[in-house]
């Protein structure tokens, strides 16, 4: 476990996140040797006074821009496909990835970012009204044409990852070799979507672990982690998604982990993903430096066999 697998989420960067603390955030992980920088094209459209997102990567251009050289040092991903159609309204659709949508707002991305290539591009949503087909040899060709280095596919269900991967390898172009999901260390009941973002397959379940443990060659993100800090807070209560026995019976696990290690249950959560297995590279959604540096003393943080049994073994 380390720093470098820690994922900075930059979705309110530029809007909740004004740019000057943004700026400080992604200098101090910098500095503290993290590496990797999540942002999507369409954050954060809900909290933006015109109803379209792009805020995040302009901030992000704009730090890279004012800092020479930190481009190289560091891990850029971003994501097509939630845009609202017309802002302001995302009930009346989302661009989705058809072909040309997603040429287009790579180029729009590239713009925003000030860079020519991106180092991890995403499918952030399923679009079953283009063939998957499609969606592959449309990423799969950013990735020829040199403008990406490797692909993600985040809120898809297993079936529809599986799929992907087998058409690409058909096809003989590139895979997407990273998941994006919300996983953390309480479960939500089945059949429930993602709190406030309407995606049906976006949490992480047992049998994505099993697909993973079987496909060490595809990294797992989790993004909101920390459940909008709800581990830590009593003022942000867990989602109704949570309400069920066994969150009882996690947290008390958590609370007795995180009492004999002296730390905050969110970090013993970030530990947890880190070093599971298969391991998961928490997304962390901070707003403050103080936020920031508890979530980097987490990826130092060693849980014994005994300790991460424990918190396995409660259901
Ligand atoms: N692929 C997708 O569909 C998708 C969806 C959502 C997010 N994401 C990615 O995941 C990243 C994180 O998402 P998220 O913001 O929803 O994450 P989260 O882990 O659920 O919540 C982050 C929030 O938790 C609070 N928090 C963080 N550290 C804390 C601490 N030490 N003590 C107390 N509270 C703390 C902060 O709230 P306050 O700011 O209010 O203090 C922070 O904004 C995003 O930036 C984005 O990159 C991806």
């Amino acid at each position: 476990m380390a720093v470098a697998d820690l994922v900075l989420g930059c979705m309110y960067f530029g809007t909740t996140t004004d740019e000057r603390t943004a700026f400080a955030l992604l200098d101090r992980f910098v500095e503290a040797g993290g590496t990797t920088l999540d942002t999507a094209d369409c954050y954060a459209f809900w909290a933006s006074g015109t109803g379209a997102g792009g805020q995040s990567e302009e901030v992000l251009g704009r730090w890279l821009r004012a800092r020479p050289g930190v481009r190289e040092q560091v891990v850029l991903a971003t994501k097509v496909g939630p845009e609202p159609v017309v802002p302001g309204d995302p009930s009346r659709g989302v661009v989705g990835l058809a072909p040309d949508v997603v040429r287009r707002s790579f180029e729009a991305s590239r713009e925003r970012l000030g860079v020519e290539v991106v180092d991890v591009y995403w499918a952030h949503l399923e679009d079953r009204s283009v063939p998957l087909e499609d969606v592959v040899a449309t990423f799969g060709g950013l990735v020829a044409d040199g403008g990406v280095r490797r692909l993600g596919i985040s809120n898809h269900p297993t079936w529809r990852v599986e799929r992907a991967r087998a058409l690409a390898a058909a096809a003989g172009v590139e895979p997407f070799s990273l998941l994006q999901l919300t996983t953390s260390y309480v479960r939500p009941r089945p059949d429930v979507d993602v709190p406030g973002k309407d995606h049906r397959f976006g949490f992480a379940t047992d049998e994505t672990l099993d697909y993973l443990t079987a496909h060490p060659d595809l990294e797992l993100w989790a993004y909101s982690p920390l459940v909008q800090g709800a581990y830590d807070r009593p003022d942000r209560p867990f989602p109704d998604a949570y309400d069920h026995p066994g969150t009882a019976r996690r947290l008390a696990a958590l609370a007795e982990v995180a009492g004999e290690l002296g730390v905050a249950p969110g970090q013993v959560v970030l530990a947890w993903l880190l070093g599971g297995r298969p391991a998961a590279r928490p997304i962390v959604g901070v707003s403050s430096v103080e936020q920031l540096d508890q979530a980097l003393a987490a990826a130092d943080l060693a849980l014994d066999d005994e300790q991460r049994g424990r918190l396995d073994g409660a259901r």
